[in-house]
């Protein structure tokens, strides 16, 4: 099928390795208005977001997950929180910030960048709050690293639609 949508769905990989390129303020808000721009319940946008360039900032944090490396080689990451005071529905509301990592995730594809969803950080993610100068009621969804791509040869599988689809009835 012959859809833009569809062909970065398929396109899109993890990217975890960046060239020193940078990304500039246009693309990365951008970015964050596709992440904006998805589905919530209620519409009642629960996410929050941090964007992080700065070198110093980006080795602390860093040092706060065993994928230090991406976070490190990568130009910028965002971070992805829920606002407590905006939830209404534990389940629908981190529901909403998958949503809008992925938005994110597809939105650095059309952009010819580079993005992976960290999810290993949030074992520190006081820690990381910390570091970003943010209360406890901004809860860490996700940090998105991102760059250039220093190769497309990432390769993923998934499993095959019968293992999966329960009925079609
Ligand atoms: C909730 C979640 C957490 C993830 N955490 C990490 C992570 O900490 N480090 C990492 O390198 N990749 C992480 N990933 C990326 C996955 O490893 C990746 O999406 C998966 O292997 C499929 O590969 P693909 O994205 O290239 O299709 C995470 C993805 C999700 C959805």
């Amino acid at each position: 099928m012959d859809s833009p949508v569809l062909e970065a769905i398929y396109k899109r990989r993890s990217i975890r390795e960046f060239t020193s390129a940078q990304i500039s303020t246009e693309k990365l808000h951008e970015i964050v208005r596709a992440g904006i721009w998805a589905p919530s319940g209620l519409n009642n946008q629960p996410w929050r977001f941090v964007i992080i360039q700065k070198p110093d900032i980006k080795e602390e944090l860093a040092q706060q997950t065993h994928y230090g490396h991406i976070v490190s080689g990568a130009n910028a990451l965002i971070a992805v929180y829920l606002s407590k005071d905006d939830m209404y529905d534990a389940v629908k509301d981190h529901q909403s910030a998958g949503a809008c990592i992925q938005n994110i995730l597809l939105a650095a594809e059309a952009l010819e960048l580079g993005a992976v969803w960290l999810g290993q950080i949030l074992k520190n993610k006081a820690e990381v709050n910390r570091i970003l100068g943010l209360a406890d009621n901004f809860d860490l969804m996700a940090v998105v690293a991102l760059g250039h791509p220093l190769h497309r040869n990432q390769k993923s599988r998934r499993k095959d639609m019968s293992e999966l689809l329960l009925k079609q009835l």
